[in-house]
């Protein structure tokens, strides 16, 4: 998709589709009034038929415009004209413009709806939704189709804007290109089979991301270098499968030598069978979605290089399958940690905390600023929390702030679970330092618990996506792209504080 800034006045204006808002009560915006004008009064005679109330997210087509250079007009209904609009019911309006515009032959479309007032947000927020949103909506995975969909023909969108709101629109162009580029290569990863998509491919597609930017160099650990640092949780989960583990590293130099890190880890479980604590065949497929966190690491890392943006970032995917095998970890096992730190297995199921305890532990020679993990990690946040927000956790409250308020600018929410100390008993093994599952209350917390025992030498916060990663079963099923509107929102913001 094109995005352009279109400065042309509506007199002269030549589009397929120009799409406008509408108030409840008839209220026309502002651009809505000057093509009513122009157009001998066309909307407002159009709309005393009754068939638009201008409740949000309402459209109506206009599909003949007499003697004019714009082709077709679509409204939009935009609520209340008297208070400002949520940005929610903003992101509503934009959906269903693009669900309209998704199913017609048009090749442009001008839209005139960052003028809107909407609640909290400028120029620049409103142009990068619109961008977000019509990728979010236009993506679709067809990798594995032998007859694919005929291709959407919209290819060019053009913001029509003031003068002076041009840089802002562009610079929402940029940071909603780069969400959305971001977005569609979590998914794309996220989609794949798991035949396809191994913890090989996984680190062969994050270098071919370090090979388009200069700024970022590759790296991937094989399973005997990790036996070398003796992580021996990690090597413990990919004992159970034929596919070789690996450690996968992005670093992202954006900013000088001294400047402390941010590091990202990302769960990069390309299937979760449970292993020998093997999980019930209903819906297990979905398990190929349990390295969500690693693509959306990976798409993060995108999203920044796109962005010049001038930090310092490491992405690290530790990468494995969860396999029964007569080499698999069995409940009961006691490993050892690259940390030194031992781990009783009674449940070979609750392997991501397997993986990413190391994988914190690799992250103290990156000397980080701050450390954020996100993984699919417990079914238990879905019980919590529902398949809205994130669940957020982490042993520094300015940290979860500053992801709260970043996720809340990305609209891409998070909401944040205590892990006090009264929840570190249930870890308590007999055998070892730790066990590796808590009892069945407060699965994502005693599992956030578990990762807080290897982070405790950095600020930490660790983000369950296992609800919002992806849409579970139905014709909706597909993976999300998040957190990475919230990992590249935070980001942006640290670059900008
Ligand atoms: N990848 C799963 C978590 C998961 C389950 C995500 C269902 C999304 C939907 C994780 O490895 C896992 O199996 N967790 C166990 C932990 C339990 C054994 C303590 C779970 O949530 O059941
Ligand atoms: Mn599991
Ligand atoms: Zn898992």
């Amino acid at each position: 998709m094109d995005y352009q800034i279109e400065n042309a006045p509506f007199e002269k204006l030549k589009t397929d589709y120009l799409v406008v808002g509408i108030y409840e009560g008839q209220n026309l915006s502002p651009s809505a009034e000057t093509v009513n004008t122009l157009t001998n009064d066309l909307i407002c005679n159009i709309l005393k038929r009754g068939d638009l109330e201008g409740k949000v997210g309402e459209t109506l087509a206009i599909n003949y415009i007499p003697e004019n250079t714009i082709e077709r007009i679509l409204l939009v209904g935009l609520g209340k004209q008297d208070q400002p609009l949520s940005r929610k019911n903003f992101r509503k309006a934009l959906t269903s413009v693009i669900k309209v515009l998704k199913s017609s032959k048009i090749k442009t479309m001008s839209c005139a709806l960052t003028e809107t007032n909407v609640a909290d947000s400028d120029c620049i927020w409103k142009t990068r939704q619109v961008v977000e949103i019509f990728a979010d909506n236009c993506y679709k995975f067809q990798q594995c189709k032998s007859i694919k969909d005929p291709e959407m023909m919209l290819e060019t969108i053009r913001f029509i804007t003031e003068e002076v709101d041009s840089t802002a629109t562009q610079q929402g162009i940029q940071q909603g290109q780069a969400i959305a580029e971001g977005v569609s290569l979590a998914k794309q990863l996220a989609d794949l089979p798991g035949n396809v998509c191994t913890p090989t491919y996984l680190a062969d597609q994050a270098s071919q991301v370090a090979d388009c930017y200069d700024k970022i160099s590759f790296e991937a650990l094989e399973e005997a270098d990790m036996e070398k640092l003796g992580m021996g949780s990690f090597l413990s989960v990919s004992r159970g499968s034929r596919q070789p583990a690996k450690l996968i590293t992005l670093q992202y130099q954006g900013a000088s030598n001294d400047d402390k890190p941010i590091v990202l880890i990302g769960k990069g479980l390309t299937f979760d069978a449970g292993g020998i604590s093997l999980k019930p065949g209903a819906g297990m497929d979905e398990m190929k979605y349990d390295m969500c966190g690693g693509a959306s690491v990976i798409g993060v890392l995108k999203a920044v290089a796109m962005l010049n943006l001038p930090l310092n970032i490491v992405g690290i995917v530790p990468s494995s399958e969860n396999m029964p095998d007569g080499d698999a970890n069995k409940p009961g096992d006691i490993v050892t940690s690259m940390s030194g730190k031992t781990i009783e297995i009674l449940n070979t199921d609750a392997e991501g905390r397997l993986i990413l305890c190391d994988a914190l532990t690799y992250a103290e020679k990156f000397n980080p600023e701050v450390v954020i993990d996100l993984a699919t990690l417990t079914g238990a946040v879905i019980v919590a929390l529902g398949r809205n927000p994130t669940g957020l956790l982490g042993n520094d409250d300015a940290l979860c702030a500053d992801i709260t308020a970043s996720s809340e600018t990305a609209c891409d929410s998070v909401w944040r679970l205590p892990i006090w100390d009264e929840y570190q008993e249930q870890l308590k093994s007999n055998f070892a330092d730790m066990a590796n599952i808590g009892g069945k209350d407060a699965g994502t917390i005693t599992a956030a618990c578990f990762l807080s025992r290897f982070a405790e030498n950095y600020r930490w916060a660790h983000l369950d996506i296992a609800g919002t990663a992806w849409r579970s079963g139905g014709a909706n099923k597909g993976a999300t792209g998040r957190p990475v509107p919230l990992l590249t929102q935070y980001l942006i913001d640290r670059a900008n504080a």
